[in-house]
């Protein structure tokens, strides 16, 4: 039969019975399978056959083809529904030998339990088997196996652990009932207690075929921590299977206690809390930041620190931190400028208070008389409720020592440093003069200085205040000329310990180095486009946004050694003394009083030149000049009543009159000499400069930067003062084109005229000419300034090479 098929199946039967586990009753006794056709063995059928038990067989079948077989088995007859077969269908290459393993289980077992495993396919082959049945002592196999899979690593005190159990019948067929017991227990331990370190819990379960559970164990809180064996157990039929595995019982993470005191739990909470807060935190400073409406980097460490020397002036904008200055600073000038109502008169009062709390001696020249407050308390209570925000009390409100005079004439001899004591406040008040003399009265004072023989001291001493002096700009009706007298003060009193303070609403309209050396600058809120203009160029984009909406009594600060020499925002405080001016009459109370004492000092000056001892009348006149000076006008009244008597009976007994005091007028020649002085000076100084460049080989090269001197600076039509083309293009950028129209028209080009005769460039001169547009003539003008400052480079480099 397929003779051409070479083809032996040797079927070497080895007799490898396994032990079996779990049968309790009854083990299967091996068949014997031999080659090809083989073994029938008879029922031995000792006891009663019952469930459980099973055996197993394995067949080596061998190919001795060359080629590959594929072969089929089964088995049939009473052993049919109890015979399992690992493959089938067998897939033997040649010359290669295969085992499959068979499964006998002793259910159904009856008195014939014998069949045949046939192997068909490319030959057939049976194999007659019988199954005996052994008494259950001897075996060993059961149908029931369990396995324990962990579903979580860790096993804590007073939670679940849950785990998965899988429950494999061998017999597929039958389903039956198994109880399953579920044994956790102290590994290792002597005694074992339930709740204590033994946990124990049962239940019923159908089995049939595969199964997996998930089944859970409550761990008591008090369990006792350690190693324990988690044990299942199933009882079926009399018989047992078994599984187990390995936990470790431990407290919970967060239970745990921190050197044996805190709980960990504890310990997170505070740590969350924390966080929580930080977070928090983060998030209202963020929101707060991003409300700021001042984002300069203020570095607290170089801004001036508290000390003998500083003024306490404020706070930092949008913080709690207090703002001072280096009083010496201020003896190089100090400008403080901004809108109308922006609150340049408060802050440049709040810096003067200080003064004359660290006993400077201030002349103010207002043309307001709003400084006339100076002598008085603070009572508003608008300006009093500021006190607590900046730490102060309303009990710190005070009215300055001092006196308010009022000047009739430009050229009125002042006697400036007679009235200047250390921490009094000399108020000149300026109303009565016209703004046109407003020049000659800066010159009046400066020569006053000048020739006044001071010593040379080091920090500050005195404080001159310039208030509203815009005024002497050509486009407020000033002449324009008076900046030559402030430039020269602003250069020379700073030996004599005297700090200059200007006020005023616009700060690009001054020219040369007062512009070039202020050396601190107050900026309050401004709208003026010039001035925002130059803060742009300066400082940068931002400070202009910060600027226009920045609230009353908010400056921007700018000093060299302030804050790394960065602009930063200053909150002034609340000023001490009253808001409100002294009234038409107080201020002639003061005048009256004033000029009587005065006449009073004259007529005893007159006394003593006659050799009349005057100690005692001059004595008690300085008292009424105090009481004047403390505005207590009866008290001045008094002693007035009481000394002019004396003095008139002292002119009686001497027989003669006094002389009246008249006023006393600086000659306008002299004045006008004084301020072509000034222009000289500087006229001196820009040639000295330029002797010293050329001594040094270095020829003064012209860039846009160069100034005019100042006899030929440029005066537009609108007022504003021009030195260099720089000045001119930051002029030009936020002027309107019909004022540029005023100075470059068909008929003339003002700006042309001066760049040939200030700069002798008639290169520039013809390239601006013919450009009437306000636009294209800035646009030339930038251009023009490259090429300028290239060839300067260019310049230096081929002298850089040449050396
Ligand atoms: N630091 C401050 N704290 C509280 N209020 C202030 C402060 N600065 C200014 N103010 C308020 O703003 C008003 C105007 O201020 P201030 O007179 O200083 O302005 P100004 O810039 O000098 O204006 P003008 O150009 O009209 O002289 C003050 O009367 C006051 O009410
Ligand atoms: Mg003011």
């Amino acid at each position: 039969m397929k003779t051409t098929i070479l083809l032996v199946v040797c079927i070497c039967l080895i007799i490898s019975l396994s032990s079996l586990v779990h049968a309790q009753q009854y083990e299967v006794a091996p068949g014997r399978i031999e080659k090809v056709i083989e073994i029938i063995q008879g029922l031995e059928n000792t006891q009663d056959a019952g469930f459980g038990g099973f055996t197993e067989q394995t067949i080596n079948i061998t190919n001795i083809q060359n080629g590959a077989i594929a072969l089929n088995l089964r088995v049939s007859g009473a052993i049919e529904g109890n015979t399992l077969i690992n493959e089938t269908l067998l897939m033997i290459p040649g010359k290669s030998i295969r085992s499959v393993n068979l499964k006998f289980l002793s259910l159904n077992l009856s008195a014939n339990n014998s069949g045949e495993l046939i192997i068909d396919g490319e030959t057939l082959t049976t194999i007659p088997i019988t199954i005996t049945a052994r008494p259950k002592e001897q075996s060993k196999g059961s149908w029931l196996m369990l396995e324990i899979k962990e579903m979580q690593e860790n096993v804590y005190t007073g939670r679940q652990y849950v785990f998965r159990l899988f429950t494999t019948s061998l017999n597929a067929e039958t389903e039956f009932n198994a109880t399953l017991i579920y044994t956790l227990k102290r590994s290792g331990a002597e005694e074992l207690i339930e709740g204590q370190n033994m946990l124990s819990q049962e239940e019923d379960v159908l089995i049939k075929g595969a199964n997996s559970l998930i089944r859970s164990i409550d761990i008591p809180k008090d369990l006792e921590l350690g190693d324990y064996i988690l044990e299942v157990t199933a009882e079926y039929f009399g018989e047992e299977a078994q599984t187990s595995t390995f936990l470790v019982v431990s407290v919970p993470l967060y239970k745990h206690k921190l050197f044996g005191k805190v709980p960990v739990w504890v310990i997170i909470l505070i740590l969350a809390l924390i966080l929580l807060g930080f977070i928090i935190f983060k998030i209202i400073k963020k929101h707060i930041e991003a409300n700021k409406r001042f984002h300069v980097k203020v570095e607290y460490d170089k801004l001036p620190q508290p000390g003998d020397r500083s003024l306490t002036v404020g706070r930092i904008a949008e913080t709690d931190k207090k703002a001072y200055f280096d009083m010496d600073s201020l003896t190089v000038h100090t400008i403080v400028a901004g809108s109308t109502g922006g609150g340049k008169s408060i802050s440049a009062q709040v810096i003067i208070e200080e003064c004359l709390l660290k006993n400077v001696a201030v002349a103010i020249f207002d043309p307001t008389a709003q400084w006339s407050g100076m002598l008085r308390k603070l009572e508003d209570k608008k300006m009093l409720e500021f006190y607590p925000i900046y730490g102060m009390k309303k009990s710190e409100a005070r009215a300055f020592p001092g006196n308010v005079r009022a000047i009739e004439s430009a050229r009125e001899k002042i006697n400036l440093l007679k009235y200047m004591k250390p921490g009094e406040i000399q108020i000149f008040t300026l109303n009565k003069l016209d703004p046109k003399d407003m020049d000659f009265f800066v010159a009046n004072v400066v020569r006053e200085i000048f020739s006044s023989n001071l010593q040379e001291t080091r920090g500050l001493t005195k404080m001159l205040a310039f208030d509203e002096i815009h005024r002497i700009l050509p486009k407020f009706g000033g002449s324009g000329s008076g900046f030559l007298q402030i430039e020269r003060s602003c250069r020379e009193f700073r030996k004599w310990g005297i700090g200059v303070m200007l006020i005023s609403q616009v700060l690009s309209d001054f020219v040369g180095e007062i512009k070039a050396n202020i050396n601190t600058e107050v900026q309050m809120k401004t709208r003026d486009e010039g001035d925002l203009n130059r803060i742009k160029l300066k400082y940068g984009e931002s400070y202009i946004q910060e600027l226009i909406k920045s609230p009353v009594g908010t400056g921007m600060v700018q000093n060299n050694k302030f804050n790394n020499g960065i602009p930063y925002y200053i909150q002034f405080r609340p000023i001490l003394h009253s808001v409100i001016r002294l009234t038409d009459e107080e201020l002639a109370e003061y005048n009256k009083y004033n000029q009587i004492i005065d006449n009073l000092e004259y007529s005893l000056d007159q006394l003593e030149e006659n050799k009349i001892d005057v100690f005692d009348l001059r004595l008690e006149l300085k008292l009424s000049k105090d009481k004047v000076k403390s505005g207590n006008f009866n008290m001045v009244k008094i002693y007035l009543e009481g000394l002019t008597p004396r003095i008139d009976k002292a002119w009686q007994k001497l027989g003669k009159t006094p002389k009246q005091k008249e006023l006393e007028l600086i000659d306008e020649v002299v004045l006008r000499e004084e301020m072509e002085k000034a222009r000289k000076l500087k006229a001196e100084q820009d040639v000295a400069k330029k002797k010293i460049m050329a001594d040094r080989g270095e020829e003064e090269k012209f860039t846009f930067k160069t100034e005019a001197s100042p006899d030929v600076s440029l005066t537009l039509p609108d007022g504003t003062l021009v030195i260099s083309l720089d000045g001119l293009i930051s002029e030009l950028i936020p002027m309107k084109a019909e004022k540029f129209q005023a100075a470059v028209n068909e008929k003339q080009n003002m700006i042309a005229d001066w760049v040939k005769k200030a700069f002798k460039r008639e290169d520039i001169e013809k390239e601006l000419r013919p450009i009437l547009e306000k636009d294209a003539f800035l646009k030339k003008m930038q251009e023009l300034k490259e090429k300028v400052a290239k060839e300067a480079e260019g310049g230096d480099k081929k002298k850089e090479e040449a050396t």
